[in-house]
């Protein structure tokens, strides 16, 4: 039947399909909970500040919305056209009329400016002294926490203590980024040569694990910056900032003491630690303090990216990997390869172009929350990370590997898969 318009009022099967269509869409809005939704309010910021003038508003925008409807349909029905109707009288102007939809208009809006005001007041003030300081620093694409108070550098993985007020300070390594964990607060942005504040205390949270992302396009791999908030127990968060701001190579690997004797002789580099020989020491997970467990993690937390195609790792060789032949490579050996960009506490990498990899075992996601931190997504990641996340820094290590920005084998690509697995098994100790 070809479309036609039909200039009537819809009949009653119309009117019941819409009636019908609105009610499935108002009852699929009602139905399944949304974890990552502002209204799944957590903190006193989305509950309080910004979820209680959300709520005003919405209620009051249907208020006048249904009111302005009802009169609408009500008027065209009434005066709607009848056969041999005579022309109606017209009329211009109605001053009471006028004043009132001047005026009440007037009135709604200033009683929502009142919470409008009080809530851009609250969200703007000064945090408590008393909260806990993170410094956020947004990089193309990561993001590195630091907690000045704990002395900890850690990367996109933050742990909230339950109850306690925490302020972040944001800034920028380079570009404008915005950071946003949307059940917890609101968006903020992060801006060159400047530091803004964010704050809210994580009073009502029902869950443990939360989702946050950058929201401000900042380059090819905006999509792919993300992380983890993490709100435990005060005593699970002091357990986890205690060895969090330890040196974790230290107590995996101790230096023979022949050769630290022999490094102090020599007077040179006193600091560098002798290459691990002997046994390694592997802390246990009371040692390594509290980390939220990665079995724990629920679906819509879990990073579910999915690998690229055509990029292998032979599984066997990752349950041989020693991560005492691993340190002595990634310490020692490799030159300016893991030691140009990243720091690990108790050795002599203390770069900090890359994120800090102290405790990087105990996270539970790699590469910005992309992928889960275990040995096959860890040692693909090395082998080349520039196929897993479009752009980065982070260069093609694994032997014979095709670097995707330049399009052929880079001279950093010299890693056996063996060297790789070793490399892994040493990362995935130091929890
Ligand atoms: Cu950082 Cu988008």
């Amino acid at each position: 039947m070809p479309f036609q318009l039909r200039p009537r009022w819809p009949g009653t099967r119309g009117a019941g399909a819409a009636a019908q269509t609105v009610a499935l869409l108002a009852l699929s809005a009602c139905s399944g909970t949304y974890p990552n939704s502002i209204f799944n309010a957590q903190t006193d910021f989305n509950r309080d500040a910004v979820g209680g003038l959300f709520n005003l508003i919405i209620w009051l925008g249907a208020a006048v919305f249904v009111f302005v409807e009802v009169l609408l349909v009500y008027t065209m029905w009434k005066y709607r056209s009848r056969p041999g109707q005579a022309e109606p009288k017209h009329v211009h102007g109605n001053t009471t009329l006028e004043i009132m939809w001047t005026a009440i208009p007037a009135l709604i809006l200033a009683w929502i400016a009142v919470p409008t005001v009080r809530t851009i007041f609250r969200t703007e003030a000064t945090a408590p002294a008393s909260a806990l300081q993170i410094e956020v620093i947004g990089h193309q694409w990561w993001w590195e926490f630091r907690y000045p108070e704990y002395k900890i550098v850690t990367a996109n993985e933050l742990y909230l203590p339950l109850g306690r007020t925490v302020n972040f300070a944001l800034k920028t390594n380079d570009v404008v980024h915005s950071f946003w964990i949307p059940s917890l607060a609101g968006k903020r942005d992060l801006i060159a040569n400047r530091t803004n504040y964010l704050w809210f205390t994580p009073d009502s949270a029902t869950q443990k694990a939360f989702n946050g992302v950058c929201v401000e396009f900042c380059g090819a791999s905006h999509a792919n910056m993300r992380f983890r908030a993490f709100v435990v127990s005060p005593t699970e968060f002091a357990s986890w900032a205690a060895y969090q701001a330890t040196p974790g190579a230290v107590t995996l690997f101790k230096a023979p003491a022949a050769a630290a004797a022999r490094a102090g002789t020599k007077g040179t580099v006193a600091a560098r630690p002798a290459a691990p020989a002997g046994p390694v020491m592997m802390p246990s997970l009371t040692q390594a303090g509290y980390f939220f467990p990665a079995d724990s993690m629920p679906a819509h937390i879990r990073p579910t990216t999915p690998l690229p195609a055509g990029l292998t790792f032979d599984d066997n060789l990752l349950a041989q990997g020693d991560a005492a032949r691993g340190a002595d490579l990634i310490v020692n050996r490799m030159g300016g390869g893991c030691i140009g960009c990243h720091t690990i506490g108790g050795t002599i990498m203390t770069s900090v172009i890359g994120p800090n990899l102290t405790h990087v075992g105990s996270r539970n996601t790699i590469a910005a929350g992309l992928y889960p931190n275990d040995a096959k997504h860890l040692a693909l990641w090395i082998k080349n990370a520039r196929l897993m996340k479009p752009g980065i820094l982070m260069p093609t290590l694994g032997k014979g590997q095709i670097d995707p920005q330049i399009k052929q084998v880079p001279a950093t690509a010299t890693l056996t898969d063996q060297q790789i697995a070793d490399i892994v098994a040493y990362l995935r100790a130091l929890k």
